[in-house]
């Protein structure tokens, strides 16, 4: 019986050991800085195009860049020269020049990326500016807001949006949400 109980033990503390070490894994995945990637979308406007960038911590299999590049060309076909780039220190701190600025991060075990709250907190000229803040995650719930609305600093969001990343329809949301909020 003593072994058996020892076996269950051992068994009980291989899962948790597995499990925390999963969990450190994941979270550093979304902490860590993920290289200077930039790119910009052109707007066919004739007069001088208004601009936004799209902040946003890339996710394992892909879905965070989807949302992002979509949501960028719905802002783009709403007249924005649009910037997409992950957070880091290649960016400059002031995004002073940008009429909409909008970051986003995925979502592991409720916690958001510090590298993109890294970088607003040391952002800076978002006041009068629309900002958006958003998340990508599978939970409908939304605790990682308060987090991310204390990396503002004081300035108020614009809108506060979670794309559900398993919904078939999450990308096209993202698009139609990019058009809506550069209206
Ligand atoms: C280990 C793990 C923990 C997760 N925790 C959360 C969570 O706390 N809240 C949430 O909304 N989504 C959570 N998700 C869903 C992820 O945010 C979602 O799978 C991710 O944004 C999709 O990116 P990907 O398809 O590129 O991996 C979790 C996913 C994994 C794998």
């Amino acid at each position: 019986m003593k072994k058996i109980a020892k076996v269950i033990v051992a068994v009980i503390a291989v899962i948790a050991a597995l499990f925390v070490g999963f969990f450190f894994i994941t979270i550093s995945y979304n902490n860590e800085y993920k290289g200077d990637f930039k790119e910009v979308l052109k707007s066919t406007a004739a007069a001088p195009a208004k601009k936004a960038i799209v902040i946003y911590q890339p996710s394992k299999h892909g879905t965070s860049a989807k949302i992002a590049k979509r949501l960028a060309e719905g802002l783009n076909s709403s007249g924005y020269e649009v910037t997409l780039s992950y957070p880091g220190a290649h960016l400059p701190a002031s995004l002073g020049e940008y009429d909409i600025v909008a970051f986003g991060t995925p979502v592991y075990f409720g916690q958001i990326s510090l590298a993109l709250t890294d970088y607003m907190e040391r952002s800076t000229d978002l006041a009068g500016k629309k900002v958006l803040i958003y998340s990508v995650g599978n939970d409908k719930e939304l605790p990682e807001f308060a987090a991310f609305e204390r990396s503002l600093k004081g300035v108020r969001p614009g809108a506060k949006k979670k794309f559900i990343a398993a919904d078939t329809d999450s990308v096209d949301l993202a698009y139609k949400f990019g058009v809506d909020f550069g209206k």
